[in-house]
């Protein structure tokens, strides 16, 4: 197996960085100069590189694109107020991918290609780390199934790669949710726990539809009986009712966040009751009727903290507080902002430091 010290660097002969404002560009659109490569095949991981970003060569008949083994995982790095470049909470992505590796019948990235193909690959392409204040370079690991075959089987061979894009907010306004009670995103026993690509693509139609009807993202409900709340698009979901934090227990339709253990593990630091438990519709709306549903906001490494202005459910549409008087959720945005630039003490220690 290739260890550290072998991944193959090759460099760009000119960095692109200077045609762009880093600190002002969409998100996901504009990539780092190089890309982290693995390959595996032969039971193996054999070859590790590094090299300009470019395209992917592959075959029409590629086993990813017929059958679906494709995972993900998304993260970011930070540049502190003094240039220091730190990751949070990497090893907690390394192993959700694994988690989604072993869910998709793909093999398992080791630890020493993960995070030593992530710290070269940051090592050369610090330059694209934004400096604001909500900017920070977004990192996408991903592992396909490249067999050029038809047929449905788990393939032989797999490459995982990383690429990095600087980002920005992931929105520019809070948001509105509509609670969808017809589509589904996860079953028990299904993959909804891990990043499989699949996920996303069934979730685009029913959030489609939502949009139409004003709405950013959709709110998914439990598979069986559409009545429990799981989680938004690629966040999961925060509530403060009468005081309290709550939020969806995990199950195998939800996936663990990163952000949300983050949240928790703060909102405990403080010394605050949390909650982990099937949160129903009902107690939404009663929550809501009685004026005790304080906050609501999603939480993922993309978003972050994103508040949630008002909900809809059934054609009705249930606004919520002001986002200025929302104490725990902006307290918690600006204690994860500080703890990432390196301008509050990192309590938990969850950066991990590039240089
Ligand atoms: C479906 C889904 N739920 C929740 C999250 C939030 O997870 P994390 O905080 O690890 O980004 C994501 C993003 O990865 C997601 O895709």
């Amino acid at each position: 197996m290739v260890a550290n010290a072998e991944i193959k660097i090759e460099k760009t002969a000119k960095s692109r960085v200077s045609e762009y404002d880093v600190n002002n560009v969409p998100f996901g659109k504009c990539f780092s100069d190089h890309m982290f490569i693995a390959e595996f095949a032969n039971g193996k991981w054999e070859k590790a590189y590094i090299q300009p970003y470019g395209d992917l060569p592959m075959s029409y008949a590629m086993s990813a694109l017929h059958y679906g083994q494709a995972i993900f995982e998304g993260m970011k790095a930070y540049k502190s107020v003094e240039g220091n470049v730190s990751v949070f909470r990497p090893l907690e992505n390394f192993k959700r991918l694994n988690k989604s590796a072993i869910r998709m019948a793909m093999p398992e990235v080791p630890e020493e290609l993960f995070m030593g193909g992530l710290m070269e690959l940051l090592k050369l392409d610090s330059a694209w780390i934004p400096t604001s204040d909500s900017g920070s370079l977004y990192i996408r690991p991903f592992l396909i199934a490249t067999d050029e075959a038809i047929g449905v089987k788990a393939s032989d061979t797999y490459k995982f790669i990383i690429i990095t894009c600087p980002a920005g907010k992931y929105y520019a306004e809070p948001i509105k949710v509509l609670i969808e009670t017809n589509y589904i995103r996860a079953v028990e026993g299904g993959v909804g726990f891990v990043k499989a690509a699949g996920n996303y693509g069934r979730s685009l139609y029913p959030t489609k539809l939502a949009q139409q009807k004003g709405y950013q993202q959709v709110i998914w409900t439990d598979g069986k009986t559409h009545s429990f709340l799981e989680e938004s698009g690629t966040m999961n979901l925060m509530f403060v009712i009468d005081g309290k934090v709550v939020t969806p227990a995990l199950s195998d339709t939800i996936l663990a966040g990163i952000t949300r253990d983050s949240v928790l593990a703060l909102a405990r630091h403080w010394g605050m009751e949390v909650e982990e438990r099937k949160i129903s519709i009902t107690e939404i709306l009663e929550a809501h009727a009685k004026g005790v549903l304080q906050e609501a906001f999603g939480v993922g490494t993309a978003a972050t903290i994103a508040q949630i202005i008002g909900i809809g459910y059934n054609d009705n549409y249930y606004p919520l507080p002001a986002v200025e008087d929302r104490k725990f959720s902006n307290k918690i945005d600006e204690t994860l902002r500080n703890i990432r630039k390196g301008k509050t003490e990192d309590v938990l220690h969850w950066m991990y430091k590039v240089n």
